[in-house]
């Protein structure tokens, strides 16, 4: 186990599926309709799907197209994060939170770098995506449960305006992914 797997597993979730699950319930009421909180929540959700699209995969070809989509969403997403949000933590006094986020990500980084050029169908694959995983949850449950919930209540509406714009910039600049088309979709389904 090299250092940083040694790192992320130190960090592999410590709280309880149900403290995550009450964690979410909370960040989802303090959400209001698309705003940056309620994107932030949904790639949660999507990053969680695509992780487990990665696990079920039984084939080589099927891990590696499920691979590739989980690193776009959670680059898109951390990305945005990184550009946007943490530096509003860092700005409404809550620097030691940002600072903790830019170092997980970047620990995520690395081992999506590393998984990258094992044999996808390989125990290492696995287990490597195991920490992955397991820091993953662990970083949204600290978004979801503190960090951003904070956040929400001390930026101002115009900073909160600004995020809301920004973090849906930064994410589709990225992903290519455009979050106006989906609204529309969803208006038209109405
Ligand atoms: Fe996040």
């Amino acid at each position: 186990m090299s250092i940083i797997d040694k790192v992320i597993a130190a960090v592999t979730p410590p709280e309880s599926d149900e403290a995550r699950a009450k964690a979410r319930a909370e960040a989802t009421a303090a959400c209001e309709p698309g705003d940056w909180l309620s994107l932030v929540l949904d790639h949660h959700i999507e990053l969680e799907d695509a992780v487990a699209a990665v696990e079920d995969a039984t084939t080589a070809d099927e891990r590696t197209d499920a691979f590739k989509e989980f690193a776009v969403l959670l680059t898109g997403h951390a990305i945005a994060e990184e550009g946007v949000l943490y530096p509003g933590l860092s700005a409404n006094s809550e620097t030691g939170h940002a600072d903790m986020g830019y170092t997980e990500q970047a620990m995520v980084k690395m081992q999506m770098a590393a998984l990258e050029k094992l044999d996808p169908m390989s125990q290492e694959f696995e287990d490597k995506l195991e920490h992955v995983k397991g820091a993953l949850m662990h970083h949204m449950y600290e978004e979801e449960g503190n960090w951003f919930l904070d956040l929400k209540k001390k930026a101002t509406p115009e900073e909160q305006e600004m995020m809301t714009a920004r973090y849906t910039e930064e994410f589709e600049r990225y992903t290519g992914e455009s979050m106006v088309e989906d609204d529309e979709d969803e208006e038209l389904e109405d």
